[in-house]
């Protein structure tokens, strides 16, 4: 059920008659349509009317009508304007660059541009490793994508995925200090994008794909570590798999269980699902069920790619076949990352004692997490309205700080095991509770603890 929310914040701009009812009326008039308000502001005062604006948020651009009709359906009330502020947050985009360097004078000029850059751009050429001593290289990360798995909103192309790029630029920026320029490409042919990667890498120290669609990201992802000599990492596969390696350990130990004694079914093998099962399987779990789409993923289904084939050979111990109701009965742990609404409180009940779900499609989990918590012991989903959001935001910015601070030619699974645990140990015994798994994105620990982790294992690799 939708709850109204900062996404739908609009600002209502109306004139109103000066009476000493009118403030009343126009709140109540909101609340009765379910907006809530967070800012009234009186802007202009006249001795025949007020001018004021009225900041709520709604549930969605439909509700955010429904208010604004709300408001002038009253009796000498008009609406003047009506902001959508997270429109106006995107006006003229998220980031810029600024010089680290004064320009003052003629001084500054020559030894930050000609000539004193000569002989900058003499010593990178004489020792290319100079680059990442003496340019933005340094600190600087490429956020690409070919804009063809954008959110969970599908192939909406480059242009319409740079502002989540940004987005992604920003909290970079913002949690781990790191420089990352979104660079949204107009191919989704994967030879294209591969090429494309390579002949801009001189500038970056790392490179995060980003929203780019399976199977085609495994396939990318792998030829450009091997192409490339900085790291190359997926979001949507190694961030999230992180999160969940780090969510399930401490879950494990709120319910008392060993990884090596519990049955784990991961919904969905895509990006998520597969690069979850491969750093999960490297923690010895008794057992990993697969299900996508067609159901329990076994060795004898047909027509399987690569990676459905390695997910195949790797787990499911007894080779089982069937549906995701199946697959749950008996089971400790599930991790979805696929779709909406497959399961309800009932199969729920037919999992394991102590049962922990993880609930992670986006926006809407694979089972309303109120129903999951009749039986489970720990339900964690990836929305900021319930306890326990796993979110990739825990991850990645300290990710790439530690690969940048390593200056890592490359990125390994002992990399983001390392990244997991240092994640999982910021909630130490004291807060460790079943609606505390993850600490908050906000928690200020977390970026510089799981940078430490992955320069410490970058280093010693
Ligand atoms: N909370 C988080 O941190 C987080 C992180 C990554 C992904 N996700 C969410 O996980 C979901 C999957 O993301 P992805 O990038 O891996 O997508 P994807 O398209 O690469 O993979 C989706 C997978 O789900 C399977 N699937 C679809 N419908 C299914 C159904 N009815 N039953 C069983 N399996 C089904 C598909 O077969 C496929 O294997 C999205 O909703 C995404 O928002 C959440």
């Amino acid at each position: 059920m939708p709850v109204p929310g900062p996404g739908y914040s609009i600002t209502v701009r109306v004139e109103a008659p000066p009476s000493a009812s009118a403030a009343g009326d126009l709140t109540s008039a909101v609340g009765r349509v379910g907006g809530v308000i967070t800012a009234f502001d009186v802007v202009e005062s006249h001795s025949d009317r007020v001018v004021v604006d009225i900041t709520c948020n709604a549930m969605s651009a439909n509700h955010a009508r429904d208010i604004t009709e709300a408001l002038e359906s009253l009796p000498g009330v008009a609406v003047r304007k009506v902001s959508d502020r997270t429109f106006l947050m995107h006006l003229g985009g998220k980031i810029e660059v600024t010089a680290k360097v004064a320009l003052r004078n003629r001084d500054d000029l020559s030894r930050a541009y000609t000539p004193g850059v000569a002989r900058i751009c003499q010593a990178i050429a004489e020792n290319p490793d100079d680059a990442r001593r003496l340019t933005i290289k340094r600190n600087t990360v490429a956020v690409v994508t070919d804009g063809s798995a954008v959110l969970g909103l599908g192939n909406l192309g480059p242009a319409a995925a740079l502002p989540v790029m940004e987005g992604k630029a920003a909290l970079f920026k913002k949690f781990a200090g790191v420089d990352a320029w979104p660079v949204c490409l107009d191919t989704q042919d994967t030879e294209e994008i591969i090429r494309a990667v390579e002949l801009i890498a001189p500038v970056y120290g790392g490179i995060n794909l980003e929203d780019i669609a399976a199977p085609r990201c495994f396939e990318i992802e792998a030829r450009l570590r091997d192409k490339l000599n900085i790291p190359v990492f997926h979001d949507d596969q190694h961030g999230t798999a992180i999160c969940v390696v780090a969510a399930l350990r401490n879950a494990l130990r709120v319910v008392g269980k060993d990884m090596s004694a519990v049955r784990i079914v991961v919904c969905g093998v895509g990006a998520a699902g597969s690069a979850i099962i491969r750093l999960l399987s490297q923690r010895g779990p008794a057992d990993i069920i697969a299900v996508d789409i067609d159901g329990i993923v076994h060795r004898g289904r047909e027509n399987m790619d690569a990676n459905m084939a390695w997910v195949a050979a790797n787990t499911n111990r007894a080779d089982v076949s069937g549906r995701l109701h199946d697959a749950l009965v008996g089971a400790d742990v599930f991790i979805g990352v696929s779709a909406p609404n497959l399961f309800g409180a009932d199969q729920v009940a037919t999992m394991a004692e102590g049962a922990v779900v993880f609930a992670l499609a986006n926006p809407d989990p694979e089972i309303d997490p109120l129903e999951a918590q009749k039986h489970a012991a720990v339900v964690a989903t990836g929305r900021s309205d319930y306890p326990n959001q796993i979110n990739n935001v825990l991850a990645f910015p300290g990710v790439f700080r530690g690969l940048l601070d390593a200056q890592a030619h490359g990125i390994t699974d002992a990399m983001l095991l390392a990244a997991a645990d240092a994640l999982a140990d910021i909630v130490d015994g004291d807060r460790l509770n079943p609606s505390f798994i993850v600490p908050s994105v906000f928690d200020a620990a977390v970026a510089p603890a799981v940078a430490e982790a992955v320069r410490k294992a970058a280093t010693a690799g």
